[in-house]
């Protein structure tokens, strides 16, 4: 049922959408993991199948909006063992995971404002490429691949590349565990919560549990897809019905408005100079605490980075009126940790 009601979203913009989105849907469908209902839809979407199967509103009982968006909300965070959580989030902030003790990660995601910090560009991930913008780590677990070039499935295996990665950590799992076991505090912690003493699948669970309860629920768009209507003004609506009629939501869908899919940057026009060209779609969630923008962090504000998308992804020239709708309804996906809302870093 919901699959049909998807279909009826896209009604109004079916045509439009097909015709000015061909090659990006294309790229859709040719990552990896995209699932297969979606597959299905858009192939519908596309070639105008939909028309005959798009079923009439049943009039007996209202259908919760979220229902019918291709955006769903961010659930609340999953239940833990609060052992492993507290001893997770110690480890976050603890700069013995680094090689000089200097660095935790929370140096770098800073998860009292938008789980990034600043998000300056200076860290060469691997060494080779570029400089990567540091990704937020408010709702990484939603996504299903890790870090701008998709490369880690698992938070235990993206922890431990950190940990590992001359340009983070500059340490190893062995070293990092053998400092942890030198405190005896720290290893009746880890006894208590694992009943063991510290090693590699204790470390990497505490952390991954940690950053599992790192969502923000609670954003006035999830507010208005779980029916309260009155959570968006007009203008942050027509922001998403913009989003949704000019493709935006092609690449950016689902519970973390992106982060499901791989696709090329720079589709019609340059984007990012800088490798890789193909990149896993950023979820949007949270974007307008996040500035700057892009994998090198190009954009500095988000007009400029919508602009952009519009011109590179969508081949359209957004009006300035376009431009702020969209980002209207953007600032409506900043969500709540711990009650408290998401913002934005200091300068
Ligand atoms: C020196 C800064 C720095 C430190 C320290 C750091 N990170 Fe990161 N983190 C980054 C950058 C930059 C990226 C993006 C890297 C990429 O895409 O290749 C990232 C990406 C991530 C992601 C992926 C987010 C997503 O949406 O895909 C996770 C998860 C993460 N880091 C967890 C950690 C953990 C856990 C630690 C501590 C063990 C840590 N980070 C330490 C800079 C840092
Ligand atoms: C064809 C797929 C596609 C479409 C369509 C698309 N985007 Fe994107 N979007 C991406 C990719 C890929 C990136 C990351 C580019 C990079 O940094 O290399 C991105 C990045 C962004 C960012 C920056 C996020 C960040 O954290 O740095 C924003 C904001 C954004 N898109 C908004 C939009 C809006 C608004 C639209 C519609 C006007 C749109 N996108 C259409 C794929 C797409």
């Amino acid at each position: 049922m919901m699959r049909l009601w998807l279909l009826t979203g896209y009604r109004r913009s079916r045509a439009d959408f097909a015709a000015a989105h061909a090659p990006a849907m294309a790229g859709m469908l040719r990552a990896r993991r995209w699932p297969p209902w979606a597959c299905a839809a858009l192939l519908l979407i596309a070639t105008g199948a939909a028309t005959q199967s798009i079923p009439t509103a049943p009039t007996s009982r209202p259908i919760p909006i979220a229902d019918q968006e291709p955006i769903t909300p961010t659930p609340e965070p999953p239940a833990a063992d609060p052992l492993k959580l507290a001893l997770g989030e110690r480890l976050f902030s603890d700069t013995r995971l680094s090689n000089d003790g200097k660095l935790a990660c929370s140096s770098c995601h800073d998860i009292s404002t938008n789980g990034t910090g600043r998000r300056y560009a200076t860290v060469r991930h691997d060494g080779s490429n570029a400089p990567f913008d540091t990704l937020t780590i408010f709702n990484a677990a939603l996504s299903f691949r890790l870090n701008w070039e998709g490369n880690f499935r698992t938070l235990e295996a993206q922890a431990e590349s950190s940990l590992e990665n001359p340009a983070n950590m500059a340490t190893s799992v062995e070293d990092v565990v053998a400092r942890l076991n030198a405190d005896p505090e720290m290893v009746r912690q880890f006894r208590a919560a694992y009943d063991r003493a510290p090693d590699r699948a204790s470390l990497l669970d505490a952390l991954a549990t940690f950053e599992k309860s790192l969502v923000t629920p609670g954003s006035r768009f999830d507010l208005w897809l779980a029916g309260d209507t009155s959570a968006l003004s007009a203008a942050e609506l027509r922001g998403y019905g913009i989003f949704k009629s000019f493709g935006c939501i092609s690449c950016h869908q689902g519970v973390n408005v992106g982060g499901n899919l791989f696709q090329r940057q720079g589709i019609f026009r340059p984007l990012v100079h800088a490798k890789p060209d193909v990149v896993r779609v950023p979820s949007l969630r949270n974007v307008a605490t996040t500035a700057p923008y892009f994998h090198d962090g190009s954009a500095a504000t988000l007009e400029e980075a919508v602009r952009k998308m519009g011109a590179a992804q969508l081949d359209r020239s957004l009006t300035d009126e376009q431009v702020s709708s969209l980002v209207a309804f953007l600032q409506t996906l900043t969500g709540n940790y711990r009650g408290e809302p998401v913002k934005g870093a200091p300068p």
